[in-house]
C-alpha cells in the first residue's frame, strides 16, 4: 500500500511511519519542519527513516495546494494520513493566524488533493481538545462538541466538519481520530511530559497549572500508533456497500467516522508528576499557577467504539510509559 504521511517529522507522525515501514508499506512522507519547536529534534526524527527502503521525503508546505497536488500525482497514494499541524492550545492565543492557515487552509488543500487525485482514504488527527469545557465524562464520540474553549479545538472541529462535507458529496472515506494527549519516546517539547521532564532534570521549578486540579487521559505513542495501524486495516477491509451509511460516532461501519484515541484512564497532574520524579530519580520542585486561557480540567476517553471497531484500546500504563519516555529522554539528551 501506498501511504501518503503529513507530519512525519512530527511526534505521531514518525512513529507511524516506521510502523507502516515494518508492515512493508511504502511511505511517502512531508512535513515543512516548521520551528515551532526544536527543528533537530525534527531532523532526529527524520533520520531514523530516511535509510529505510520504500521510504521518501519531500520538504512541503501544505499550505502550497501546488506542490502538494504534484506529490498526489506522482505518488498515487492509497490512502493518506494527515497528521501535519500546528498543534498545542496554548500557543493558539498568541499565534491565531497559523491555526487558520496549516490546520483550516492547509486541511482544505489536502481535502482538495484527495478529491481531484481519486484518493478515496484520508485518516486525519483530530483532538480531544473538540470536547471543550464538557462536563459529561468520560468524552463520547457522539456527545456535543460545539463549544471549543481554544482556537486550536475549533480548528479541530472544523476539520470534522470539513471532512465530512467531502464524505458526503464525494465519497471521499474520511476517519477523524481524536488523540487524548499522546506521550513517549521521541514526544514533543511544548507538553507537560516533555516540560517536566526538562524542567526536573535541570533542577528547575515546574509550573503546575490550576494548582494541580487537573486530570488528563494520558495515551502511549505505542498503544496511538497500534490503533490507527489497526483502523486503517479495518477501514480498508470494509466492503464498498459497507462504506455507503454516514456515521458520525464510529457506532456503525461508514464512510465518515470519529474514533477517541485514548487510554480510557484519566490521572491526575500530581500522580504523573510523581511517576516522572521516580522515573528518573529526582524531586520535582512544583510552582503553582492558576488555570492557563483556553485549558481544560480534565480529559477522559470513552473508548467503546474504538474497542468494537478494531478490538484493541490503549492499554499501556502510566507507570510503563513514563519509564520508557525517561529512558529515551536521558540517552537522547545525554548524547546531545
Ligand atoms: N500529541 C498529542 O497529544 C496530540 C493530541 C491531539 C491531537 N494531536 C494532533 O495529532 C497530529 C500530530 O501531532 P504531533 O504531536 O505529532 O505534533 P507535531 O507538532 O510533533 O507534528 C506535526 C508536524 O507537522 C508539521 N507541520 C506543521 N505545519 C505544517 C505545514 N504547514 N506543512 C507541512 N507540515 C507542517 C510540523 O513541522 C510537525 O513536524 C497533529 O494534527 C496534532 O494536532 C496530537
Amino acid at each position: 500500500m501506498r501511504v501518503l504521511l503529513t507530519g512525519v517529522a512530527g511526534f505521531i507522525g514518525m512513529h507511524c511511519a516506521a510502523k507502516m515501514l515494518d508492515q512493508g508499506h511504502s511511505v511517502l512522507g512531508i512535513d515543512n519542519i516548521d520551528d515551532y519547536y526544536d527543528q533537530k529534534l525534527k531532523k532526529d526524527r527524520l533520520a531514523l527513516l530516511a535509510n529505510r527502503e520504500n521510504f521518501s521525503f519531500h520538504k512541503i508546505d501544505i499550505l502550497s495546494a501546488h506542490q502538494l497536488n504534484a506529490v498526489f500525482v506522482n505518488f498515487k497514494p492509497d490512502i493518506v494520513l494527515h497528521l501535519a499541524a500546528q498543534a498545542g492550545v496554548r500557543y493558539s492565543i498568541s499565534n491565531p493566524d497559523k491555526y487558520i492557515d496549516t490546520n483550516i487552509v492547509g486541511f482544505f488543500n489536502i481535502l482538495e488533493a484527495c478529491k481531484q487525485n481519486d484518493c478515496l482514504h484520508l485518516f486525519y488527527a483530530s483532538s480531544s481538545s473538540v470536547y471543550g469545557g464538557n462536563l459529561k465524562q468520560p468524552f463520547e464520540e457522539l456527545d456535543n462538541a460545539d463549544t471549543p474553549l481554544s482556537l486550536y479545538a475549533a480548528t479541530k472541529k472544523s476539520n470534522e466538519l470539513m471532512a465530512h462535507v467531502y464524505s458526503h458529496l464525494y465519497g471521499l472515506s474520511t476517519i477523524g481520530l481524536r488523540f487524548f494527549t499522546v506521550y513517549g519516546p521521541w514526544g514533543r517539547p511544548d507538553m507537560s511530559p516533555f516540560l517536566f521532564a526538562n524542567a526536573i532534570t535541570n533542577k528547575k521549578p515546574i509550573k503546575v497549572f490550576n494548582g494541580g486540579d487537573m486530570r488528563r487521559d494520558l495515551t502511549f505513542i505505542g498503544d496511538v500508533v497500534e490503533s490507527i495501524g489497526r483502523i486503517i486495516k479495518k477501514t480498508l477491509e470494509m466492503k464498498e456497500h459497507q462504506l455507503q451509511k454516514k456515521d458520525i460516532g464510529g457506532k456503525e461501519k461508514g464512510k465518515y467516522k470519529i474514533f477517541n484515541v485514548g487510554n480510557g484512564t484519566p490521572v491526575s497532574l500530581m500522580s504523573y508528576i510523581s511517576e516522572l520524579e521516580l522515573a528518573f530519580g529526582l524531586k520535582a520542585i512544583k510552582e503553582l499557577f492558576p488555570m492557563q486561557p483556553g485549558d481544560v480540567k480534565e480529559t477522559f476517553a470513552d473508548t467503546t467504539s474504538l474497542r468494537e471497531f478494531i478490538g484493541y484500546v490503549p492499554e499501556t500504563t502510566l507507570k510503563d510509559g513514563v519509564k520508557a519516555f525517561a529512558t529515551w529522554y536521558i540517552e537522547y539528551y545525554q548524547n546531545k
